[in-house]
């Protein structure tokens, strides 16, 4: 028998699954993969070491028996994996229990989404989340770190909303002095076009990024700053331990979102897994430490046994490191790079 639905050691229980397909991204933001450390000459994970599309739907399934509902797709840049709407068709065939389909979602930076998004909503993606910093064309080029064009990816953009992977989610890292001159800009054109925006306060995830605590932007200055120009009314969460604290527009046209895992974090409803491009299990994304599920799957581990050991390490969880670095009492601990969770 199967394990049934773990608790962690806070009494958390295990609800979304971040799957990590690749750790390889066209792009270089500066905040994630600078291309001084991810050169030419930087060693991605080789074939082998990646988990191949039955093995991530297996483990999939192992997840799904232990309670988690929802299945987010992610890189690196998950679109720059071959063969995605087959994996896509994989993962929409699992099933909840109760016969349910699943919340499957992917997080990508948007810069295939002309040509994939019909094949991957045919194959059964629900919905895309795309990363999007600024609209301004100079400052989206800098900030990705490949001098691409934003009038591609907001035309990938309007590809998955013709696709029928709407309402879009947008994703919007501030940086202090980069782009957040153009906050009201970002709105502006959500607003107008139906997406829902989210402002994330940059992180120190990784330890390649340099990051300062001045430089983060705080969910409540955006709030208030957008608030101004279009007055904002607080929304409740669609669910227990969403990431985003929800902002209504009072004029009914649409909402925002923050994602204040600096300022204030989140960790007590964390109900998130994640597992890297090589099958290993992270507790939490700023985990030094991975639990390999792939040695195991490969040397022939049943379905039960990866269910056992998956609830085991969930069992003994005890993660909450954004409380921790708000509480500040701690001295920076070593963490996974976050092109390898995707967020
Ligand atoms: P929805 O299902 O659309 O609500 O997705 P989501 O809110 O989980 O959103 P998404 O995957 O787009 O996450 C947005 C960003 O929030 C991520 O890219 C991270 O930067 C941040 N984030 C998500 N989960 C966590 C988390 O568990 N801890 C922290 N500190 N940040 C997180
Ligand atoms: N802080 C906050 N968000 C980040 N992302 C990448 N690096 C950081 C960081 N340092 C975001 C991306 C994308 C998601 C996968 O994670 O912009 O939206
Ligand atoms: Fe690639 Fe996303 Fe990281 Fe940018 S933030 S380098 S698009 S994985
Ligand atoms: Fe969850 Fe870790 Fe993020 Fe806290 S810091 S919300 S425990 S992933």
């Amino acid at each position: 028998m199967p394990p049934a639905a773990p608790r962690d050691r806070l009494g958390r229980a295990l609800h979304d699954l971040r799957i990590s397909i690749t750790d390889r991204c066209n792009f270089r933001c500066p905040y994630c993969m600078p291309s001084e450390v991810f050169g030419r000459d930087y060693e991605f994970l080789p074939h082998d070491q990646i988990l191949r599309y039955e093995e991530i739907a297996r483990l999939a399934s192992v997840f799904v028996g232990l309670g988690v509902r929802k299945l987010r797709i992610t890189g690196g840049e998950p679109t720059v994996r071959r063969g995605l709407p087959e994996l896509v068709a994989m993962l929409a065939a699992l099933r909840a229990p109760d016969g349910e389909p699943l919340d499957l979602a992917m997080t990508t930076n948007g810069s295939a989404l002309r040509h994939l998004s019909r094949p991957l909503a045919d194959a059964g993606l629900r919905r895309v989340t795309v990363s999007l910093d600024s609209l301004d064309d100079a400052t989206f080029r800098r900030m990705n770190g490949i001098d691409f064009p934003v009038a591609k990816v907001l035309d990938g953009i309007d590809a998955a909303v013709e696709a029928g992977l709407g309402p879009v989610k947008v994703n919007v890292v501030l940086k202090r002095g980069e782009n957040d001159g153009g906050i009201l800009d970002l709105a502006r054109w959500a607003r107008d076009a139906g997406h829902v925006l989210r402002f994330i306060e940059y992180m120190d995830v990784g330890t390649t990024n340099g990051w300062r605590l001045d430089e983060v932007v705080a969910a409540m200055e955006v709030i208030e700053t957008i608030g101004r120009e279009w007055p904002l009314e607080a929304a409740s969460p669609q669910y227990t331990g969403e990431v985003a604290e929800r902002w209504r527009y009072a004029d009914g046209r649409g909402e925002i979102g923050v994602i204040a895992s600096v300022t204030r974090p989140f960790c007590g409803d964390c109900t998130r897994a994640r597992i890297s491009a090589e099958g290993k299990l992270y507790t939490c994304l700023f985990s030094a430490i991975g639990h390999d599920l792939r040695g195991p799957m490969r040397a022939g581990e049943s379905d039960d046994g990866l269910a056992d050991l998956v609830a085991g390490l969930w069992g003994a969880r005890d993660d909450r490191y954004s409380e921790r670095r708000a509480a500040a009492t701690e001295r920076p601990l070593p963490k996974i790079e976050m092109f390898a969770l995707g967020g």
